[in-house]
């Protein structure tokens, strides 16, 4: 079916002409076109302007479409959650109520919880148990605009069990009851299993795991938890830069609880992205500046563990591009509402709407060298786009908490948000 959204009071494209990301005061680009329509033909969008613009370009159309009414709606490009742990199994929610009554995320996992136990629970779940239930967490992401998302490895822990998760996240990619697309990333060094000593584990990583998950093409990215009692600043360097000579491109979970050196092993391993960014020190902005690295925030995960939020004006400030992304997992942010990590970055990152629709859509898909087709609302790109009921799109912040979501559309296929 095709599909025209006629008159749409804000309709937030996102282009860019350049193909790199957003930085600085381009953060702020949204090319918003007023009163805009958008045509859907098939799995791609084939016009986006002006009603006179829609004209012209209905004259050579010769088929039959459904119109959708944009007035008074927002229409944007579909959310991009770059930064997800997808696939897990069982709940940690004993440990969240530990938090709350005082313990930190750093004392669950010494005292043996934390990622070590989701890995108990990914190593005892089937595939199949592990396809089901990130599936129906698909629902969810998308129930709140989220039409990509990256999801990662790295509660397996060992080879067979690694690969299991990265299996898993391939075949949900071709084929999930919502049509997300998944993007899938190796995060082997997540945590040094119990059972093994650092440095053999490390040799285990770079002998074992990456060559064969590059041998099968089962990831794209490769990803390092860069922490104290994690993997340090050298280790992360040599992880990533393995994996890149293996084709995987890396990404580091870096200065979350602790700035240990990520930032310059990010740097020097050539990464799309580092991720979290809770500590980041001063002289580590000044170093990103100009690196075309983006710094993805996760405002959720401060939120969760009630730790410090994210840098973002100076981030910005120095010509940084920045993303926003869920860090959807079990330990510390049990949540795929990309929405209120965008409400979290306007109240604790002081970040302006425009600044964050472009971190969760194009920046998002460059962080994932998806912009060529997805990211923005422009003629040739994948039909992935929101419909609010909502008049601007600064509504989306403002009235928060609530889901104004009315239509999504993945790939050209509508869906309604269900409503009462
Ligand atoms: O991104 N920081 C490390 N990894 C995850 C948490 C994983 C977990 O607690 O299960 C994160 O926050
Ligand atoms: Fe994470």
């Amino acid at each position: 079916m095709d599909y025209l959204i006629k008159d749409i009071t804000n309709l937030v494209t996102c282009k860019s002409n350049s193909g790199k990301p957003k930085e600085g005061s381009g953060q702020s680009e949204i090319v918003l076109i007023k009163n805009g329509n958008v045509f859907i033909e098939g799995e791609k969008i084939s016009f986006a302007g002006t009603g006179t613009e829609l004209k012209t370009y209905l004259k050579d159309y010769k088929g039959k479409y459904e119109v959708l009414e944009g007035k008074n709606r927002t229409v944007m490009p579909g959310f991009i959650d770059s930064h997800t742990h997808l696939v897990f199994a069982g709940s940690r929610s004993d440990e969240y109520e530990m938090r709350i009554k005082g313990s930190s995320y750093e004392e669950i996992a010494k005292a043996g919880g934390g990622i070590a136990s989701t890995v108990n629970a990914v190593r005892n779940a089937t595939p199949e148990e592990l396809f089901r239930l990130s599936e129906k967490r698909l629902g969810n992401f998308l129930f709140y605009g989220t039409t990509t998302l990256e999801a990662k490895s790295g509660y397996g822990l060992d080879l067979k069990n690694e690969i299991k998760m990265l299996e898993v996240i391939n075949k949900l990619n071709l084929k999930n009851r919502y049509g997300i697309n998944i993007i899938p990333t190796f995060l082997g060094a997540h945590s040094v299993p119990k059972d093994m000593s650092k440095r053999d584990y490390i040799d285990l990583i770079c002998f074992e795991m990456i060559p064969q998950i590059a041998k099968k093409k089962l990831a794209k990215f490769i990803d390092v938890f860069c922490e104290k009692n994690y993997f340090d600043a050298a280790e992360t360097e040599s992880i990533l830069s393995l994996g890149a000579k293996f084709g995987l491109i890396p990404r580091v979970h870096t200065d979350q609880f602790n700035s240990i050196g990520g930032v310059d092993a990010a740097i020097r391993a050539n990464a799309i992205s580092v991720d979290h960014l809770e500590v980041l020190k001063k002289r580590d902005i000044r170093k990103l500046s100009g690196k075309n690295i983006i710094a993805t925030l996760l405002p959720g995960t401060s939120y969760f563990l009630n730790i410090p939020y994210q840098p973002a004006r100076e981030l910005i400030g120095s010509n940084v591009p920045v993303a926003l992304a869920t860090d959807f997992n079990p330990g510390s942010c049990m949540t795929e509402n990309l929405q209120i990590i965008m409400s979290l970055a306007s109240l604790k990152l002081k970040m302006s709407a425009e600044e964050i629709i472009n971190a969760v859509t194009y920046n998002a898909a460059c962080s994932l060298f998806l912009q060529n087709s997805y990211g923005s609302i422009e003629k040739g790109k994948y039909a992935d786009l929101l419909i609010f009921d909502f008049p601007s799109y600064k509504d989306l912040l403002y009235h928060f908490a609530v889901n104004g979501l009315e239509f999504v559309f993945k790939k050209g296929k509508k869906s309604e948000v269900e409503r009462f």
